[in-house]
């Protein structure tokens, strides 16, 4: 297999896994066969040998390398999903009898925060569930308590397409949940302890999970947890106590090098702007056909949900696009009507597609 056969007639708007850069797949199909003219495939090779060993310190130096992460900052490669994030941040950090603050910006924090509740307590500062969790709390909504063990919140939500323009500021360790839009822009290390992201939307294939955490806080967290559990272990063991998802780590290797290789993330943020603008425009000027799900000043520049005038009209209009070769396009079930996820993968053509497409479909099914 070579690039040519890496199919891009077709426009996959997923919202995860979502599509991955075509020279990542080009290359990792030539890795499959035999990486580092070994004999030996990426799947194939023991993790304790010289091929992932140099695969897993690019993979971090890279990572870094995009991120601008500080070296006070542990890179750890993880398994379980951000789901698996959700526990083990409250297993490690809130000690018996604390609480931590929670941001609830919609179904991933209310998520997060049932599973600090089973060990802690959760105090929810703010919550967009009573207006559809359309919105993102300015600073002066938000009254953080000082006696908190840490403060939570998740940058981009996946689901409705809202986003955090800017990060709190807050006087206890500050964790975030990234999964939907990591290194789509920079990040504030200054404001936080720790980050975290499931790689299926930024950083590559399912099976991995980023973990981006401060040294000093690491070292605060509970130390009677079984060794899966707890992130010392897995920064000292460089994230290989037991046996890593070695072709995920691989993959969001080659996405790291992807991103460098267009400009770094500064870059991806100026065509991630330019790509949501573009489909943003074409919702603010359909008169009304459309209508986007997330207040103005809170949009996503990664998922973008709306609805047309019915839910019959957001099927065809579905349907339609699927026929012309943009797929996935549906929303989330809890919010129904049409979601365009645009990750930094997707390519700037595609935006321009579809915002046409949506220009004329208006037109055509305007009553
Ligand atoms: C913002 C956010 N957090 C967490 C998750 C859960 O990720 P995972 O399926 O890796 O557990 C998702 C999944 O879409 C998400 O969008």
């Amino acid at each position: 297999m070579n690039s040519s056969t890496v199919n891009t007639t077709t426009l996959n708007f997923s919202a995860g896994p979502g599509v991955l850069p075509a020279e990542v797949i080009a290359q990792a199909s030539r890795d499959l066969v035999d990486i580092d003219n070994t004999g030996i495939g990426v799947l194939e090779h023991s993790h304790r040998g010289g091929a992932i060993t140099r695969v897993f310190q690019e993979a971090q130096e890279d990572c870094r390398a995009v991120g601008g992460i500080p070296e006070d900052f542990e890179i750890l490669f993880l398994q379980g999903g951000a789901s698996a994030q959700f526990g083990m941040i409250p297993m490690n950090f809130l000690p018996t009898g604390a609480s931590a603050d929670y941001v609830d910006t919609g179904a991933w924090t209310t998520k997060a925060i049932k599973d600090a509740d089973t060990v802690g307590t959760a105090n929810v500062v703010w919550s967009g569930k009573d207006s559809g969790y359309r919105s993102i709390p300015t600073s002066d909504q938000l009254i953080w308590n000082d006696g908190a063990a840490y403060s939570y919140y998740c940058t981009n939500n996946t689901i409705y397409g809202t986003r955090w323009n800017e990060s709190p500021r807050t006087n206890t360790p500050l964790i975030s949940d990234m999964s939907s839009d990591i290194f789509s822009r920079p990040i504030d290390w200054d404001r936080h302890a720790m980050v975290f992201a499931g790689a299926q939307k930024n950083i590559g294939p399912a099976g991995v999970t980023l973990v981006i955490i401060r040294k000093d806080f690491m070292a605060t967290a509970q130390s009677n947890l079984p060794a899966m559990f707890r992130y010392g272990i897995h920064a000292d063991k460089g994230s290989m106590y037991n046996t890593p998802p070695v072709f995920a780590v691989y993959c969001a290797g080659l996405v790291f090098k992807w991103i460098l290789s267009l400009g770094g993330v500064a870059e991806m943020e100026k065509i991630n702007n330019r790509k949501a603008a573009t489909i943003y425009e074409a919702i603010d000027s359909s008169d009304g056909f459309f209508t986007g799900h997330a207040d103005v000043a809170a949009r996503s520049t990664m998922n973008i949900a709306f609805t047309s005038p019915s839910p019959e009209v957001d099927a065809a209009f579905i349907a339609a696009a699927a026929d012309a070769g943009m797929v996935n396009l549906k929303g989330h079930r809890s919010v129904g009507g049409i979601r365009a996820s645009v990750y930094n993968a997707f390519p700037e053509e595609g935006c321009n597609t579809l915002a046409s497409f949506m220009r004329s479909f208006a037109a055509d099914n305007r009553s």
